[in-house]
């Protein structure tokens, strides 16, 4: 399987989790594996598309043809994707990024002494609805996890930050999603809404982007 449907096209996405340092020694993230993101970076440049992949820290090899860019945390992620934006015309956000960040990142490791201590957070900038205001457009795709009322969400954010498409898992489903090897996705726009059963990541990667490549052809 490698139509190159994508041929001259130049995508950039965001895979994996971010970490947000608490000290020098700490941080705080999440589950995410970064295998969705990096499956769909493969098959994207196996489909004929130019790739920039701007991945979090995870424990996977590049693949074949793209070119990677590694980062850890949301304001890092942030800049290595504005700095990309103007040489692609798709963004896929693919990444779990952390919503908050520490307010301040201690410079020394924090001791233990009291039997409570509290962390201030602050708002970690959207990655995603950053892309989709930048102008020239680029098409944008977003994912949204999901454990609940995973269609009124996903519409939700849809309009929310301006996205052309995106692609919901309910992430409640056994062994589907975080960390796993499949996935299914339920893929809205504006106009329609299609399902993509459960498979392996890198079969659904493949039926994304052919779903991305009919509706920019049909713009
Ligand atoms: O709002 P929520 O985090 O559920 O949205 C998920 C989508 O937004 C994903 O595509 C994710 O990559 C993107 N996102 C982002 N920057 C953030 C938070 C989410 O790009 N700070």
């Amino acid at each position: 399987f490698a139509p190159k449907l994508l041929t001259g096209h130049k995508l950039l996405l965001t895979a994996g989790p971010t970490r947000e340092a608490i000290d020098p020694v700490r941080y705080i993230s999440n589950h995410s594996s970064g295998k969705m993101g990096f499956a769909l970076a493969k098959a994207a440049a196996e489909m004929g598309a130019e790739v920039t992949l701007v991945a979090g820290p995870v424990n996977l090899a590049t693949p074949h043809g793209v070119k990677r860019i590694d980062v850890e945390s949301a304001e890092q992620m942030l800049e290595a994707v504005m700095a990309q934006v103007d040489e692609h015309n798709i963004f896929i956000g693919c990444a779990a990024v952390a919503d908050y960040r520490i307010a301040t990142v201690a410079t020394d490791k924090i001791k233990k002494s009291a039997e409570q201590m509290q962390l201030a957070l602050v708002r970690n900038p959207d990655i995603l609805a950053t892309v989709a205001q930048h102008k020239p457009k680029l098409f944008t795709v977003g994912f949204a996890a999901e454990t609940q009322d995973v269609e009124k969400y996903a519409r939700g954010k849809l309009e929310k930050k301006q996205l052309d498409m995106i692609a919901a898992n309910d992430v409640s489903i056994q062994g589907l999603g975080f960390n796993a090897d499949d996935n299914a996705l339920v893929v809205f726009d504006k106009e329609s809404c299609q399902h993509l059963p459960a498979t392996n990541k890198l079969t659904l990667a493949r039926q994304l982007l052919t779903l991305i490549e009919q509706k920019l052809t049909a713009q």
